[in-house]
């Protein structure tokens, strides 16, 4: 096979998955659209009300009992806000914990207040918080099967498992409605670290987006995102990384990465526009 011949046929491969990623979010963006002005899923009185109730806070002890007293077996990972313990709370349910070493503040209060007020199907259900001996943490439902980026590339523990097309779109579809929901929201509210990785997806597939509002806690409660882990993300704009301003647009951006990497199977690379990289 000549070069030429395989350069054509590698531009054609990319047009296709780029086109085809371009219809799927305009069919979602019109049936978005549709959605919410018949607004059967976002109830904004409903919002108003879960505002006013405020997060529920969990006890240090509680979440002590939950994870084994954050024993090192109960780590699954380590996120933007801190570790990443998973347990069991009295109740039967399984959570993810996120805790950082901090002490109090009031902003904190603020912000998981904000949190609680942001549900959706799509998004991972935050649960309540702790702040207590020197320590903040964040309790979300525990989302059991892994991200989409463990199911595309695999991870340190085997190789991912093929997701039939169906199920892409079924996760590209939840997906969109989750982040669209975010970005519905008055004021609106920027997702600002979207990527495969932040993607968990639950038994049936129903796909939940993690994180979101995490950055924007943290940069309001003072704590300033590494700018090497800003350069390093794949799925952020060129705008995003100099400027580093984010938006509805940047986070547009982020997931039109995320449609590529869904639908290519490939992973996103550092230092290469989106463009070379779909045609490369
Ligand atoms: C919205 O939520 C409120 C409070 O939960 C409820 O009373 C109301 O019926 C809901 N409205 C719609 C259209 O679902
Ligand atoms: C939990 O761990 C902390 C320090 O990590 C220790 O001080 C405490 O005694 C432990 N509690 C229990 C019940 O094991
Ligand atoms: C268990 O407790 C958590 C945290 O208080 C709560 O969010 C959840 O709804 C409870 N689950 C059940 C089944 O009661
Ligand atoms: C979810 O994960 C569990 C455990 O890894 C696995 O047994 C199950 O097949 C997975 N379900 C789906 C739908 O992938």
């Amino acid at each position: 096979m000549s070069t030429i011949f395989a350069i054509a046929l590698g531009c054609a491969a990319g047009g296709l998955a780029l086109l085809g990623s371009v219809i799927v979010l305009v069919v979602l963006c019109l049936r978005h659209r549709k959605r919410t002005s018949d607004s059967s899923e976002s109830n904004s009185s409903g919002q108003a009300f879960s505002e006013m109730r405020g997060a529920r806070r969990l006890t240090l002890e509680e979440l002590r009992s939950a994870t084994n007293n954050f024993s090192s077996s109960n780590l699954i990972g380590h996120g933007m806000f801190g570790d990443v313990f998973n347990g069991l709370l009295q109740n039967g349910t399984v959570i993810a914990v996120k805790t950082r070493h901090s002490p109090p503040s009031q902003e904190f209060i603020q912000e998981v207040n904000y949190l609680s007020s942001i549900g959706h199907r799509n998004l991972v259900n935050f649960l309540g918080y702790c702040q207590e001996n020197g320590m903040q943490m964040l309790v979300y439902e525990y989302v059991p099967n892994g991200s989409v980026s463990t199911h595309l590339h695999g991870n340190s523990h085997g190789p991912g498992v093929r997701l039939e097309f169906k199920q892409r779109l079924s996760i590209a579809h939840g997906t969109a409605k989750g982040l669209s929901h975010l970005h519905s929201l008055t004021p609106p509210a920027v997702h600002m670290n979207f990527k495969t990785a932040n993607v968990l997806v639950d038994e049936d597939f129903i796909p939940k987006v993690a994180d979101a509002g995490i950055r924007g806690l943290l940069d309001r409660i003072g704590v300033a995102c590494p700018s090497s882990r800003i350069s390093n993300d794949p799925f952020l704009g060129p705008r995003g990384k100099e400027s580093m301003v984010f938006s509805i647009q940047s986070d547009i951006y982020s997931f039109g990465v995320f449609l590529v990497e869904l639908i290519s199977g490939r992973k996103a690379v550092v230092d290469q526009s989106i463009i070379e990289w779909i045609a490369g």
